[in-house]
């Protein structure tokens, strides 16, 4: 048979059992010890009275001097013995002896074998004689003898005949000591008995109490647990998301930077294309615009990571989204892989730029149909998570080890080949989501497949109407103020606008332009500038309308009669803009209320082209 270990309540139960019962035999023995030395003090007391007391009234009087100077025998043994056995041992007494002063002999004994034997502690005798009771507890046949050799009180008293004038004999007597033993013995039991009872109470008593103390330390320590690994998780993604808020700053600012540059650059070919009639010279201009909307997209992705980039969000049902797109999911994922659609119905609407969703979309299923080299399963699922709607999209690919996962959202970070992909997808996604309020995440484990997780906040609000875009590039004789603090912006932004007919005054400061004269139909401003931004500049000047242009979403506060357009821009984007805001009757003349770019955006219909 195997004996079953024993678990953590019972080793506690029996080391509270062993504590309980050591304390209380230990006390319970010193209380014992205590009251056995009492009752043996007062037998001895009691002996040694009663010894006193026969040495003081039968004794001394009854006595002759020879019977204590020479071993007695005969008649007079006859009478001593008739004397000690009606007179003195009646009371429980055991045994007398007589002992001679001088040397210790004794004269007399009821046991008659002892008389004539010598004492072995002839100073204790002395002392005797010197005035001093001696009291012990020993066998009776401890000093020779016949007869049972009981436990027994020995008391020695000195010995004084009347008309002697000091004790010349040691009078011992021995008395049971059966009597204490059973006083104590009566003591003994009930307080045994007590004992067990009250052990017995505080186990009944405090058992419990140790099982829920056991029940509660492994519950508190279930609980650390858990806080550890909570902690522990939450740091690690305190670590990820700490690290790729750094490096969304940078690749913020460089996209910032380079959106001034290909604003330029990207403007300025469209002219040339627009303007040359050699075909070389042509040709060249197309491929330099080529190129720089590349990298307009480049930068553009760079900004959505960094979760700066002009969102225009309205309220969408991410079903919607997902059809939408799911014909040319199909066709983009090629017929070997199966798409399954899972979509839960009345899925909370959500927030957010339906354009940049697809964005998400499209580059997690692109990446799931990396993963799975021709063949598998992709499924898009959404469903209601508490007040959140989540969007999942799952592969049947080779899955993300852990190390791919911690990094799977850097910009840059692939593992696919040189020219194969940019690293940029996931970190798109990540932005994009971050930037809607919402969060992604990943789970997988290595050969069965992944699945992004993308969680969006979800809103009461019923869907958006969609608005139909009308994009005809027109002109306008308008009179336009630009401020910006860029010579290159400045100077593009100059010729595209006199370009489309209207009547162009730019500046490079927010203070020359309030020291114009005029009013202004339009003031196109850049929104961070070195002594003011737009805003502010905005409201000091007369102007009916304004068009803000920033490389990413200022996320400040924009006056209703402004618009917001993000660069790098295309000759067509910023003729839309334009003539959108100037032909906008919903617009007011006057500044109004302040309210953010996107709800001005999205609420009037008329919005500012992003690219
Ligand atoms: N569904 C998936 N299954 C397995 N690995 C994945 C999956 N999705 C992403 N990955 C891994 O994450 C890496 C980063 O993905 P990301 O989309 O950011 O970049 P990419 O696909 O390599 O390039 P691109 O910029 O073209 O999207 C991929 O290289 C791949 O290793
Ligand atoms: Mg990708």
């Amino acid at each position: 048979m195997r004996i079953k270990p024993l678990g953590p309540t019972a080793i506690l139960h029996l080391r509270f059992a062993a504590a309980t019962a050591a304390v209380l035999a230990i006390a319970g023995g010193a209380l014992l010890w205590d009251v056995r030395a009492n009752e043996m003090h007062q037998a001895e007391n009691t002996v040694a009275a009663h010894a006193r007391y026969v040495e003081q009234s039968i004794l001394r009087d009854e006595l002759k001097p020879s019977d204590i100077a020479t071993p007695v025998g005969g008649a007079d043994r006859k009478r001593l013995d008739w004397l000690f056995n009606a007179r003195v041992l009646n009371g429980g007494g055991l045994r007398v002896k007589l002992y001679r002063g001088s040397d210790g002999m004794v004269t007399y004994s009821n046991l008659h074998s002892l008389i004539g034997t010598t004492t072995d502690d002839p100073a204790e005798l002395r002392e005797v004689l010197a005035g001093r009771t001696v009291k012990d507890v020993s066998r009776l046949n401890a000093e020779g003898g016949a007869g049972p050799n009981v436990k027994s009180l020995e008391v020695y008293v000195p010995l004084q005949l009347r008309g002697q004038s000091r004790p010349r004999a040691v009078f011992e007597l021995y008395q049971s000591y059966a009597p204490v033993a059973s006083s104590i013995r009566a003591f003994v039991t009930p307080f045994a008995l007590l004992l067990l009872l009250a052990l017995a109470g505080l186990w009944i008593a405090l058992f419990p109490l140790v099982q829920r103390m056991v029940r509660a330390i492994e519950r508190d320590r279930a609980a650390r647990r858990t806080a550890e690994e909570a902690l522990e998780e939450t740091s690690e993604q305190l670590r990820q998301s700490q690290k790729l808020e750094a490096i969304g700053r940078l690749a913020g600012g460089v996209a910032h930077d380079f959106n001034n540059l290909l604003l330029a650059i990207n403007g300025y070919s469209e002219f040339l294309t627009a303007s040359l009639s050699d075909e070389h010279q042509l040709r060249y201009a197309r491929e330099i615009r080529a190129a720089g909307e590349r990298a307009a997209a480049l930068t553009q992705q760079l900004l959505a990571f960094s979760r700066r980039q002009v969102l225009q969000p309205r309220v969408l049902d991410l079903n919607d989204s997902v059809r939408e797109i799911e014909s040319m999911l199909r066709r983009l994922i090629g017929e070997r892989i199966d798409v399954v659609l899972d979509l839960e119905p009345g899925l909370r609407t959500v927030e957010a730029d339906p354009s940049q969703i697809g964005q998400v979309l499209l580059n997690l299923a692109v990446n799931a149909r990396d993963a799975m080299d021709g063949s598998g399963t992709l499924t898009i699922r959404t469903r209601n998570d508490g007040d959140d709607a989540l969007l999942e999209v799952s592969d049947t690919g080779g899955g993300i080890d852990e190390a791919t996962q911690a990094r799977i959202f850097e910009p840059f970070f692939t593992t696919k080949a040189v020219g194969q992909g940019t690293g940029l997808g996931l970190s798109t996604v990540y932005g994009i989501v971050a930037q809607s309020g919402g969060e992604v995440s990943v789970s997988s484990s290595p050969g069965h497949g992944a699945t992004f997780r993308v969680r969006l906040p979800g809103t009461l609000l019923d869907v958006a109407p969609l608005e139909l875009e009308t994009a005809p590039r027109a002109g306008g004789a308008e009179r336009v103020l630009v401020v910006d603090d860029e010579a290159i912006v400045r100077n593009l932004l100059e010729q595209m606008l006199v370009d489309l007919g209207y009547d162009v005054t730019v500046v490079p400061s927010a203070l020359e332009a309030t020291a114009l004269e005029g009013a202004w139909d339009l003031l196109v401003a850049d929104v961070v500038m070195p002594e003011t931004d737009g805003v502010s500049l905005a409201q000091q000047l007369d102007a009916r309308h304004v068009l803000f242009i920033s490389g990413y979403d200022p996320g400040s506060l924009v006056s209703p009669n402004a618009a917001f357009l993000q660069k790098p821009f295309s000759h067509d984007d910023l003729a839309q803009a334009v003539r959108r805001l100037l032909d906008d009757p919903m617009r007011p003349s006057a500044p109004g209320a302040a309210r953010s770019p996107a709800a001005a955006t999205s609420s009037s219909g008329a919005s500012a082209a992003r690219r």
